[in-house]
């Protein structure tokens, strides 16, 4: 079951306390739209609506909405005004099953009480202004959702409940072993395993997971804002804060990664950024953080994982496993060519320098040493095409779980 969870309703209608329950409960990513918004704004929503008024908020609220368009088995609390734009009543409809929550003004006004920060009530007569609001928005919620869930007379327990129920009800036929859709690629530097994953991803339909850009993310973020690479705390603390996203292309165009909303995608492969990575890499609280989160994704299933312990650490019980090599001299080739494409200056020798320093870092770290885990198919790509790689991977997931190939 790979599918999320949207919750919609007025402010009061407990979206984001039942949400956080049902994350809970079922293991699932518990996404709040409203921080999001406020994270990339660096300011409170109530901040944003007396600075820059509603629409503004509405379209940051929207551009948010389309970064997390590829989410998978999560649990996403939305904003009250959010079905206002038709675009994104399709939006929230595409991801999943959406359920209103509902109560009457009343109710609502009863459980908001007096809070200052929502910019949208006046302080004079909230439930006049929550009766209008509901008035207006209710053939909103009803066009948007697939459940309608009145919250009056329940705890959020029950409300959790309820949904939970509703979800095994509608996608039971689609619950599968999720470890026989979770393929784990690792390798060292160079050996060609992104790129592999990426298109095997692709021809299978699933989501490519590629985690050395997270700790290239983690690296570019500290580089930025002049975190030492030595002061392990800050680093792990920064890891925890980071919002790191991936977010798919149509057709053949490279997925983007996005770094606090933010597009990062090329900056964090520039050479300087994969050197100062490395010991980013050997943290062992950066990693247990990142590990954490690339865990969280993959039990979402229908994915490629790729990096240095996907199948050792991450998700050992992962069905399909793959231990790419390649020699040295084809592993430098192919980044020289990458580099170059990308616009990176580079110096051969330096590049073989940095490749066997990385290797040698990558083997030797305490914690998620690349090893090849004892059930992983070996390929060794030195002798073959990019394309014969993901025709041997992609025969083998593809002719097991029946996606397409
Ligand atoms: O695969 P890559 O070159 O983008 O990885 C960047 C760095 O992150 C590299 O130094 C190894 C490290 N890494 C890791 O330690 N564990 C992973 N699962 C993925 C990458």
């Amino acid at each position: 079951m790979d599918t999320n969870v949207v919750l919609i309703g007025m402010m009061g209608s407990g979206k984001t306390t039942i949400g956080r329950l049902l994350a809970e409960k079922t293991g699932m990513e518990f996404i709040d739209l409203d921080e999001l918004v406020e994270r990339r704004a660096g300011m409170t929503i109530a901040e944003i609506f007396q600075g820059h008024g509603e629409e503004h908020f509405r379209d940051l609220e929207s551009q948010v909405l389309e970064e997390i368009a590829s989410s998978r088995h999560a649990v996403i609390a939305t904003g009250g005004g959010i079905v206002k734009r038709a675009e994104n009543r399709q939006l929230l409809r595409d991801l999943g099953l959406v359920v209103w929550l509902d109560a009457p003004a009343e109710v609502l006004a009863e459980r908001i009480g007096e809070d200052p920060d929502r910019p949208l009530l006046s302080r004079s007569q909230p439930l006049k202004k929550l009766t209008q609001l509901l008035h207006e928005r209710r053939d909103l919620y009803a066009e948007t959702s697939h459940i309608h869930l009145d919250t009056t007379e329940h705890t959020p327990e029950e409300i959790a409940a309820r949904i939970l129920e509703e979800l095994h009800e509608r996608y039971k036929d689609e619950e599968e072993d999720v470890f026989a859709t979770i393929v784990a690629i690792d390798g060292p530097v160079a050996s060609g395993k992104s790129s592999l994953a990426k298109k095997v991803a692709k021809r299978l339909g699933f989501m490519h997971i590629d985690t050395g850009a997270m700790y290239r993310c983690v690296a570019f973020e500290a580089m930025r804002r002049g975190i030492p690479l030595d002061d392990q705390d800050a680093l792990a603390e920064l890891a925890h804060s980071l919002d790191i996203r991936y977010v798919e292309q149509p057709d053949d165009m490279p997925g983007r990664v996005l770094l606090n909303g933010e597009d990062v995608t090329e900056a964090i492969r520039a050479p300087e950024v994969s050197r100062n990575t490395s010991p980013v890499a050997d943290i062992p609280n950066v990693r247990a953080e990142l590990v954490r989160l690339q865990r969280q994704m993959a039990l979402r299933g229908r994915c490629v994982l790729d990096g240095r312990d996907i199948g050792t650490v991450v998700v050992p019980e992962a069905h399909w496993k793959f231990y790419v090599v390649a020699s040295l001299e084809e592993r430098i080739r192919r980044r020289l060519v990458q580099h170059q494409q990308e616009g990176h200056a580079v110096d051969v020798e330096r590049l073989r320098m940095d490749i066997i320093e990385r290797d040698r870092r990558d083997r030797i770290r305490t914690h998620g040493a690349l090893r090849l885990a004892p059930t992983a198919t070996i390929l060794d790509t030195t002798g073959i095409s990019l394309e014969e790689a993901v025709e041997i991977v992609a025969a083998l997931v593809g002719g097991s779980v029946g996606a397409p190939s």
